[in-house]
């Protein structure tokens, strides 16, 4: 969470920094900052609580030529969104300009030693202790900065991307990393700092990914030298060419990235199995899954790790495995696993899915089970992240950057690479018959068509949406394949649109759920053809008994769930096991028009962020 940019080389400094923080205010967005240092030696520093547009509009009178500056959106952990808690944060000194993605842990005893010295303190923040200690440590032993950096943040228990400017050295930045992403793009003469490659990849598609625990001083005119911060010892810059293009990172004619993402999944879906499945040959060729093949099969079990949309994910595909491969699966939220001394052993293969690849929670849990001897495979979609790094094979959902908060392309994709993954493994165990297998084989690939029409609900979704948008409740009803996804329904829902939802296996609503439902409750019940259909038809009647109001995503021509309902949304018929990636389709649409129409900020929902690289 939060997003920093920095920049230093011949162009101005000020529309790179504010444009870079537009596109990384999917990290975080409750209060915005920039520092531009120009050739009159000026170092100057705007900052405001809101978003960088209101930034913008603080901004103006600082305005230079300036060709080193340095931006940051926030997610706040220690103090308020407010004007002073927001980065950059300067050293007493004034001397030390610094923006920080993450958390000091152990701010606190620092932040006394350093008061104790006489230093002070405006903000809240664990950052201004880090920018201070800093100066303290340079101070004490006359280091220059990159070494006085180095030195602080052995001091130092927690995470960070952090970027940091001295105005007595104004040819340098130097940056750092532990556990939050820090990318810096290689231009000639000029160098680009970014939490993600998007702020700079219209200036150059040359990028170096520092490690956990690397840090570099980057400095003009001089190559780049990267440095373990523990022991001192050099690291050779891998410069990776990015594939980014600046098309999938702008709005592309939709109003919100979350529309124009929903609106992709017929393509990305298409993207995620484009080589890797052959339906008419009977071939899922997927590299990590052919190299640790052995492994999968001898199994013991499955254990699925995620977070968010990502753990929905994981529940779809907790039925789909155990149902195509008979091994036995378990999914767990990374936070609660990371902290609960789980049994695992080298006999578990552990799934770690996450979009982002940066989730520090799921980030977390890759490296427990890893210390505990298991095989861990992970399911991200940013190539390159931390979580393709940590674990030991994986298989990109290749679904393109996702920008909206709330998850949708990503879910589906992640739905499609699971499916893949099971199915390989299924032909491999023969746990399928050779005709469900090809069958299924040949439905994946027309997936993206179905989805394709199921889009066309969207007008539907949106008169829908409109008679529901004042709800204050809305229970999201499904069973089997599609009970998970009745809790991403309800996810979308609450996230974007602030209503509350609940999800729910339709049959556990006469446990409790079901004193909720009078005739104001909105209930979205999820009844395909497929599956449990007579089952979710008598919960249905249960509802309207009680004069619910029925929304139901039903099967093109359905007549007797369409008799019950107060609406129905006809999706195109698939089976059972793959139905979740049609379903969710008018799910995402209906949540998507509910917050436009109640004035919600659906790509940037409050207090929510993109990338959770804190626990
Ligand atoms: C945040 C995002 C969610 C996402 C979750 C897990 O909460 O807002 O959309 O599902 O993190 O993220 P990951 O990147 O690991 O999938």
């Amino acid at each position: 969470m939060c997003g920093i940019v920095g920049y230093i080389g011949h162009r101005e400094a000020y529309p790179i920094v504010i444009k870079g923080l537009k596109r990384l205010e999917y990290r975080g967005y409750d209060s915005a900052g920039i520092m531009l240092f120009d050739k009159e030696g000026d170092l100057k520093i705007s900052k405001t609580k809101g978003k960088v547009a209101d930034l913008e509009e603080k901004s103006k009178e600082i305005i230079s030529a300036a060709t080193i500056g340095m931006g940051h959106t926030r997610w706040a952990t220690h103090g308020v969104p407010n004007d002073v808690n927001s980065h950059p944060h300067l050293s007493n000194s004034g001397n030390l300009a610094i923006i920080h993605n993450g958390i000091i842990e152990n701010y606190e005893p620092l932040k006394k030693e350093l008061i104790k010295r006489g230093y002070t303190f405006t903000s809240d923040t664990d950052t201004e202790v880090l920018v201070n200690l800093i100066e303290d440590v340079k101070k004490k032993d006359n280091l220059k900065l990159g070494k006085a950096v180095q030195v602080a943040l052995n001091q130092v228990v927690g995470a960070y991307a952090i970027c940091v400017f001295d105005r007595e050295k104004p040819d340098e930045i130097v940056v750092a990393r532990l556990g939050s992403p820090l990318a810096i793009g290689v231009g000639k003469d000029e160098f680009f700092i970014a939490s993600d490659a998007s702020p700079f990849i219209e200036y150059t598609s040359n990028a170096i990914y520092l490690e956990d625990e690397e840090m570099a001083v980057v400095r003009l005119h001089k190559p780049l030298k990267i440095r373990k911060i523990k022991d001192d010892s050099l690291v050779d810059p891998y410069i990776q060419e990015l594939k980014m293009n600046l098309e999938q990172i702008e709005k592309g004619g939709y109003e919100h990235f979350m529309l124009k993402e929903i609106y992709e999944q017929p393509n990305v879906i298409k993207d995620t199995y484009r080589g890797r499945l052959h339906a008419n040959e009977g071939i899922i060729q997927m590299a990590g899954v052919e190299d640790n093949l052995e492994k999968f099969l001898n199994a013991d079990r499955i254990l699925i790790v995620a977070c968010g949309t990502s753990w929905h994910a994981g529940l779809v595909a907790e039925y789909v495995f155990e149902e195509f491969t008979r091994i036995p699966v378990e999914v767990e939220y990374a936070s609660e696993f990371r902290y609960r001394n789980p049994i695992i052993s080298s006999k578990d293969v552990v799934v770690a899915i996450s979009q982002s690849g940066e989730t520090a929670d799921t980030l977390a849990a890759i490296k427990l089970a890893k210390e505990k001897g298991a095989f861990v495979f992970g399911v991200c979609n940013v190539v390159g992240s931390s979580i393709s790094r940590e674990t030991h094979a994986g298989a990109y959902t290749h679904a393109g950057p996702e920008i909206g908060v709330a998850s949708t392309k990503a879910f589906t994709t992640q739905i499609t690479v699971l499916t893949m993954i099971a199915l390989r493994l299924s032909k491999a165990k023969g746990t399928l018959s050779n005709s469900d297998y090809f069958r299924y084989l040949q439905e994946l690939e027309i997936i993206p068509e179905k989805v394709q029409e199921a889009l066309m609900t969207n007008e539907h979704a949106k008169e829908i949406a409109e008679k529901f948008k004042n709800s204050t409740n809305c229970l999201y009803l499904g069973r089997g394949y599609n009970f998970p996804v009745a809790l991403e329904g309800a996810l979308k829902l609450k996230e974007i649109s602030y209503i509350h939802a609940e999800g729910y296996p339709a049959a556990e609503m006469k446990h409790g759920p079901i004193a909720l439902i009078d005739e104001q409750m909105p209930v979205i019940v999820i009844a395909p053809k497929q599956g449990h259909y007579d089952k979710v038809v008598s919960n249905i009647q249960e509802i309207k008994s009680r004069s619910g109001k029925i929304i139901a995503i039903v099967t093109k021509g359905d007549t007797q769930v369409k008799e019950l309902s107060d609406h129905i949304i006809e999706i195109p018929e698939t089976s059972d096991a793959l139905s979740p990636l049609i379903t969710t389709i008018p799910l995402q649409l209906l949540s998507y028009h509910i917050a436009v129409l109640r004035g919600c900020n659906v790509d940037q929902p409050r207090n929510l962020a993109k990338s959770v690289t804190v626990e």
